[in-house]
């Protein structure tokens, strides 16, 4: 087998990626050989989300669903579903609903629609995403609004019922920080008491060079699966680029790219900071091996950097580094660092 992501850790867990729409038309050659070569599971980055896969209340629209399932299949990849009921993201007609009677139906409408239409064909959902605010109480959405909290505990039932074997996920951010993670806690227990089937929990992994600390990260692990779940890492990246307090009063329309002070490397990455990178993602890496009989999947989000999200994440126009594969599509230090750790010795 040649050296790969995959290979060097299709002992440990799977070693996924976010696919773009592009990327699951494999409208790029390049691109595509090495989301094969590398990759044995796939995250649809957006079209799953419901402004794309049910615009209208009547239409649903699964062109790309379909094409995504498929590529998954033909290459024998692991398929993650992401995202049945988020705040974000959502159709316009959603976020006209108006009572608990609507958003009932809505819930169960497109949960038992979406879930039935891919059972057996999806590995693992999340079913709830970002339902938490960073102190651990439960955010305020539209959802929370008209249903009150048991609107966690019948999403997770009605994706049970519509597909009794699919693993079933919570996924959020920052859920590896103290506050959070305790709400997460409480929030699993509570999904379970009120009868409703949870296997895992999703930590997106969007981290920084020096946050969240090995030591937060492995208590997470920890804590976690011993409530009895899989513990999945869902969306893996590493911002290099400092993140601008000010950001919050920034124009939106504003492009960054020419301000040395939020986009520090425009062209490349300095070999001092590189090696950090490689170095964060090592230490990274040793830790989920350390505890691979709980976890289940490692995803980055993007295959490259010249896709990442951050690039336009809080501000546009940056350059980020977070992946292990250039813009260029080349592997970095961080790539050879994660791939020799699983080198026999
Ligand atoms: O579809 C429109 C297109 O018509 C338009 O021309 C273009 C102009 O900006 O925007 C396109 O929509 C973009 C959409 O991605 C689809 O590409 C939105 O602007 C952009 O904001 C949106 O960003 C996505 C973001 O979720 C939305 O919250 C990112 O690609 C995606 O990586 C990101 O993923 C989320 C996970 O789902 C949940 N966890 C956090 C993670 C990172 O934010």
């Amino acid at each position: 087998d040649p050296v790969s992501l995959k290979n060097s850790y299709k002992n440990d867990f799977y070693i996924g990626t976010a696919l773009s729409t592009d990327q699951i038309e494999e409208k790029n050659s390049r691109e595509d050989s090495l989301i094969k070569k590398e990759f044995n599971a796939i995250t649809a980055e957006n079209i799953m989300k419901s402004m794309f896969i049910h615009p209208f209340k009547d239409k649903y629209d699964f062109v790309l669903t379909d094409k995504f399932i498929a590529y998954g299949k033909k290459n024998k990849m692991f398929i993650h579903g992401h995202t049945l009921i988020w705040h974000s993201q959502l159709a316009p007609w959603i976020q006209k609903i108006k009572d608990s009677t609507e958003m009932k139906a809505f819930m169960k409408d497109h949960i038992t629609t979406i879930v039935s239409k891919y059972k057996g064909q999806i590995d693992s959902w999340d079913v709830v995403n970002e339902a938490l605010n960073e102190d651990g109480t439960l955010r305020k959405s539209i959802f929370l609004d008209k249903l009150g909290e048991q609107y966690l505990i019948d999403a997770f039932k009605l994706a049970a019922a519509a597909d009794p074997k699919v693993d079933l996920y919570y996924n959020d951010y920052n859920n590896e920080e103290p506050a959070k993670r305790a709400g997460n806690i409480t929030l699993i227990k509570k999904i379970k008491a009120g009868g409703g089937k949870i296997d895992g929990v999703g930590i997106q992994a969007h981290w920084k060079l020096d946050y969240p600390s090995l030591e937060e990260i492995e208590k997470s692990i920890l804590e976690y699966s011993s409530l009895g779940i899989k513990v999945a890492f869902t969306e893996l990246d590493i911002s290099v680029l400092p993140n601008p307090k000010d950001f919050s009063g920034a124009d939106v329309n504003q492009n960054f790219a020419d301000d040395p002070k939020m986009n520090p490397y425009p062209e490349k990455l300095p070999d001092s900071v590189q090696n950090k990178l490689a170095e964060r993602y090592a230490s990274i890496f040793k830790l989920f091996l350390k505890h691979k009989d709980k976890i289940s999947r490692v995803t980055f989000w993007g295959v490259y950097d010249g896709q990442s999200w951050l690039n336009d994440w809080p501000i546009k126009g940056r350059t980020n580094y977070p992946l292990l594969f250039d813009k260029n599509l080349n592997a970095k230090n961080a790539y050879n660092r994660v791939i020799q750790l699983k080198e026999v010795k």
